[in-house]
């Protein structure tokens, strides 16, 4: 950025750059000029923060800052990853279509896709899917771990819990710029999530623990994991695979949503890889984020029949009841494509498994608020988790377990965004500022002059 002075005594005027935005400040008369970065792939166009540090008023000026909470129009990374258009409903990953990757694809492909940029050769996915398949064991300790857990506790507790506990299973992972550890800690939390998920999942049931069968495919392997019983070669319902695979496709990166944020931030303290998706998985667990399928199921049971529907919607709207579930996006203000995919997918299961007893409310909300001047003029939309719960339920998945079945996906996002970060020549520990609102300075002086401990016995206060 550079700086024009237009004051009395310059009377020169800025001499923009076509590249460049003028920018007047009214407290000094003085014009600047700030240079837009290069345009990205569909055209974004930003200019550097930081290039507003030179609008001051005086030398010990910090300089302007600019104040955007939640970071609703900040780029914090250029990224190559995910493309997102919210008002065409367009998402593709690497350039490739959801909606051909859904139909065409794999998971584990997509997942090498998402962090090597291009689609793999066979040899090449041979060697990825191999890698993974032969890293499915965790240490036995982390069984014992996930023991410790009380039967009714959550699950996304649990997974938050035991994936940064794995992190003490393989220091060596804290040397992140050595290609080979970063290569081994992805393969490794792609390959044990799954299992650990499971491990979960038996432990909320009582049920002992199953081991990979690393003859399996990835997500066959997973099911045999979850629902194998006495039987020697568990044999999942095709339907099932097909949607399970599919949903992690959908799942499995979204830009720089609240959970890749965190996993960016925490990441970019140099922390292991471990650790910084254990902060994406904590991330993932609330309402507003991943924690929506769990929710949206909650809503539907709460709404109880069809015919409650609209005094639903009309709660919603007085802002007396919780929100609309599995409604609205940050970015999407157009239906999502994945929730698209999802409601087709959830055809499929259903004609496999019977219609879910609740599917009829779900599809007479969506079509009461696709209807409502409320919904239509906030650009409130279905999103991904308004029918994955529906799907999940089928799959006879306990409704609090729903969101671990995002993580599992969301983690080859993950885990190719951390690596882009750390890549990436621009980025730095992660360090917003603020603009301080509280108390000017001012003097101790202390309330607890009087001050005595509590001696009472009990420690339950009645
Ligand atoms: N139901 C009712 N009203 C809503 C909803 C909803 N689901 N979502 C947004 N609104 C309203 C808000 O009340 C607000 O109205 P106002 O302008 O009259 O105050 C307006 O729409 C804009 O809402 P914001 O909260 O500003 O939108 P934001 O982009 O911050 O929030 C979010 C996006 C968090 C996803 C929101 O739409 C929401 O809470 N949805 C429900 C939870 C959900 O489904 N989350 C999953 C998202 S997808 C994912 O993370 C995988």
């Amino acid at each position: 950025m550079s700086q024009t002075d237009t004051t009395a005594a310059g009377a020169k005027s800025a001499q923009a750059a076509p590249s460049a935005l003028e920018v007047k400040d009214p407290r000094t008369q003085r014009s600047y000029s700030v240079t837009m970065l290069e345009r990205g792939t569909e055209g974004d166009e930003a200019i550097r923060a930081s290039d507003l540090r030179q609008i001051k008023t005086a030398d010990d000026d910090f300089g302007m800052m600019s104040y955007d909470p939640a970071f609703m129009n900040t780029a914090s990374c250029k990224s190559a990853i995910t493309f997102i258009d919210g008002d065409k409903g367009i998402l593709r990953y690497r350039g490739y279509p959801i909606e051909q990757l859904a139909e065409k694809s794999t998971f584990l492909e997509v997942a090498y896709l998402l962090r090597h940029g291009e689609l793999p050769t066979q040899d090449e996915y041979r060697s990825w899917v191999h890698d993974i398949t032969f890293h499915t064991y965790v240490h036995e300790n982390i069984a014992k771990f996930l023991t410790g857990f009380r039967h009714d506790a959550h699950p996304m507790a649990m997974l938050t819990s035991a994936l940064a506990a794995l992190s003490s299973f393989y220091p060596q992972a804290k040397d992140i710029f050595d290609p080979a550890q970063r290569y081994i800690s992805i393969i490794r939390l792609l390959a044990k999530t799954p299992t650990i998920a499971a491990m979960i999942y038996r432990h909320m049931k009582g049920l002992p623990i199953v081991y990979p069968d690393n003859s399996l495919p990835y997500g066959e392997n997973y099911l045999s994991m979850v629902a194998r019983m006495s039987e020697p070669r568990y044999e999942a319902n095709p339907a099932f695979a097909k949607a399970l695979d599919v949903l992690l496709i959908l799942h499995a990166d979204h830009e720089q949503n609240c959970s890749t944020s965190a996993v960016r931030a925490v990441g970019s303290s140099h922390v292991d890889p471990f650790s910084a998706v254990a902060a994406g998985v904590a991330a993932l667990y609330g309402p507003l984020h991943g924690g929506a399928n769990e929710a949206v199921l909650r809503m539907i049971e709460q709404i109880g029949h069809p015919k409650n529907v609209p005094a639903f919607i009309e709660e919603v709207k007085g802002g007396k009841g919780s929100r609309l579930m599995g409604f609205g996006h940050r970015v999407y203000k157009s239906y999502d494509p994945r929730a698209k995919i999802v409601k087709q997918l959830a055809d499929q299961v259903f004609a496999q498994v019977g219609m879910d007893k609740d599917l009829e409310i779900a599809l007479k909300l969506e079509e009461a608020a696709l209807n409502d001047e409320y919904f239509v003029s906030r650009k409130l939309y279905p999103n991904v988790d308004f029918y994955t719960g529906l799907i999940y339920r089928s799959m006879a998945f306990p409704t609090s377990y729903f969101t671990v079945l995002f993580a599992m996906g969301r983690m080859a996002g993950w885990l190719s965004q951390w690596e882009e970060m750390l890549l990436d020549k621009e980025q730095k520990i992660a360090r917003p500022r603020q603009i301080y609102v509280g108390a000017p300075e001012r003097q101790y002086v202390s309330q607890l002059t009087d001050y005595q401990p509590d001696t009472r016995k009990d420690s339950i206060r009645k």
